[in-house]
């Protein structure tokens, strides 16, 4: 193949790809190469903008580290991370839907007793989340993992302040015989994702907002059942319809009700006003065939 024009050099690329063995490799290759021309012929991308876009991408490897990944960011501004979520979480009847995992899940986090206070002394409205696993078609699922994690009142995780001795507002709990669990916490913030980097650049250049609405994360895990990767959402966070990262589904808004100072369910007693986020998460069964829409 020689002379290679804007018009046939598609076709010659797709050539040169055509013997790949892997069937599943060369459909992606073969896909990407025809919407990757596709694009550059729509917009005429001019040299100087292949450029800026080769060391756009460069400058987002090069702010990766071990605790930061812009490209996972890039994938979620661009709404890549949940049309990729969307195509493999159709969720049957019954099983909750789901959102991005994002950069602050960290693993091993402590393991309290149900009914603990996990927000580390952290100042905030006091929030008790009272769950229930269950698989879709209802049953409960004692013995599940459940991981949370949130934001605190000024929209910081923990991994982002300098000034806490230890892990806060995270911890993993096991379901009990009921599928049951519950915590207490602080309600949390919304808050920006981080936007001190090439991502930030592109919503910047966009008048684009960094913002998420206020949530509490959450992954269980059970045998049988797929993971589920989800946040719960406050209905009365800003930022709801206009997420930065495209996170929000309705099944996921819930009402934290307000309770006024007294006996909590589980005895404890609040002297200030207080939010109750009471929630059940159907699990998918594993294996469960992907309809296709
Ligand atoms: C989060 O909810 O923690 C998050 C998700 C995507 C990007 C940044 C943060
Ligand atoms: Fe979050």
């Amino acid at each position: 193949m020689r002379d290679a024009n804007e018009h046939t050099i598609t076709e010659a690329v797709l050539d040169r790809f055509a013997d790949t063995p892997d069937p599943r490799l060369k459909t992606v290759l073969l896909s990407l190469v025809r919407h990757l021309h596709d694009f550059a012929r729509d917009v005429e991308l001019t040299t100087g903008e292949w450029a800026y876009a080769i060391d756009y991408l460069t400058r987002t490897g090069q702010i990766c580290s071990d605790t930061r990944q812009e490209f996972i960011l890039l994938s979620d501004v661009l709404g890549l991370s949940m049309l990729v979520d969307a195509i493999n979480h159709r969720q049957p009847e019954g099983a909750t839907e789901t959102t991005v995992l994002g950069p602050f899940h960290v693993e091993g986090a402590p393991q309290p007793a149900h009914g603990a206070d996990i927000s580390g002394g952290l100042p905030g409205e006091r929030l008790l989340v009272e769950g229930a696993v269950t698989a879709a078609e209802g049953a409960p699922v004692p013995d599940a993992t459940v991981e949370v994690w949130s934001a605190d009142q000024e929209g910081f995780y923990d991994v982002q302040r300098t000034d806490l001795g230890g892990p806060a507002l995270r911890a993993t709990f096991t379901t009990d015989a009921a599928g049951r669990f519950h915590f207490w916490t602080v309600m949390p913030a919304f808050y920006p994702i981080p936007d001190d980097g090439p991502v930030g650049t592109l919503l910047n250049a966009s008048e684009r907002h960094p913002f998420r609405p206020a949530h509490v994360h959450f992954m269980i895990s059970a045998p049988g059942h797929e993971q589920l990767v989800t946040h719960i959402f406050a209905d009365d966070s800003p930022y709801l319809d206009s997420d930065a990262v495209f996170g929000v589904k309705n099944s996921l808004i819930e009402t934290f009700e307000h309770r006024d100072p007294g006996t909590a369910p589980d005895g404890r007693v609040l002297p200030e006003p207080w939010r109750h986020l009471r929630r059940q998460f159907g699990l998918k069964q594993d294996g469960t065939a992907r309809a296709r829409p």
